[in-house]
């Protein structure tokens, strides 16, 4: 599993990773392709990255695939995005199994995801449910204001009374409360922004930004994150 990496201390690898895969549309229009061939591009991205996350021995990988808000892109783009996370997963569902790979789904279940599509997520999570080397959880319809909202709607659902709000209670509502917060979060193509990925979990992550666009980015740009992760001093509002 884990191989020594130049530069990086195997004990101090982070738990948890978060990859906000952007850019790869201008990826695709810098080479006068159409948007939609830099979302294709970013499948070799993705699973060289979880490749290095294997080797780093990374435990929990979170990739964001779709937002709330993409939704507001083109129809022919959104049906794209659809119909290539689906293959997506059927191209690569069994190999990431054969890695020890758990693949999960965070976001928001909602009528414009197709059926299709969600058997296919359904599917993928249900056959390497056991598997736990890596957990891969890709955040599709995913918002983190909605995740909040989400949480407080089914707090309040169950009558939990005001004192049972806790920040503790809050986050054992939330899409996949098991999931440790991330330690580091990569976003690509040099936007300094969150754009509503994580919003909760991330109050102490430390943030790395890239100008590399998804497409392009690869394992050693996994390393070079880690060595820069590793670099930081984390004080949780301590001296
Ligand atoms: C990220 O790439 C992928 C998704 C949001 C689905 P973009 O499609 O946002 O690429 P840019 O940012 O327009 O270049
Ligand atoms: C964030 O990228 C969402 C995903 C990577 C899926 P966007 O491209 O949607 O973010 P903005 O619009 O630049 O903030
Ligand atoms: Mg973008």
């Amino acid at each position: 599993m884990s191989t020594a990496i130049e530069g990086i201390d195997p004990s101090r690898v982070p738990t948890h990773v978060g990859c906000v895969m952007d850019g790869n549309g201008r990826w695709a229009q810098r080479r006068g392709m159409q948007r939609t061939e830099g979302h294709a591009a970013g499948e070799e991205a993705l699973f060289d990255t979880v490749l290095g996350a294997l080797d780093l021995g990374i435990q929990w990988l979170t990739v964001f695939a779709f937002s709330t808000e993409n939704w507001r892109r083109p129809q022919d783009e959104v049906r794209f995005l659809m119909g290539f996370n689906r293959g997506l997963l059927r191209r690569r569902r069994d190999e990431l199994n054969d890695l020890g790979v758990r693949i999960r789904f965070a976001g928001r279940s909602d009528w414009r995801v197709p059926r299709s599509v969600t058997r296919e997520m359904q599917e993928s999570a249900a056959m390497t449910v056991s598997n736990r080397t890596l957990t891969l959880t890709m955040a599709f319809n995913y918002g983190g204001r909605a995740e909040i909202v989400d949480a407080v709607r089914s707090m309040v659902a169950k009558g939990v009374s005001p004192k049972e709000i806790t920040e503790k209670s809050l986050a054992e509502h939330l899409y996949l409360p098991d999931m440790p917060d991330p330690d580091l979060v990569i976003r690509t193509s040099g936007e300094y922004r969150i754009s509503n990925f994580l919003l909760w979990q991330l109050a102490y992550s430390e943030l790395v930004f890239l100008d590399t666009l998804w497409p392009d980015f690869r394992r050693s740009d996994l390393y070079d994150a880690v060595r820069e992760y590793q670099g930081r001093n984390r004080r949780y509002g301590r001296v």
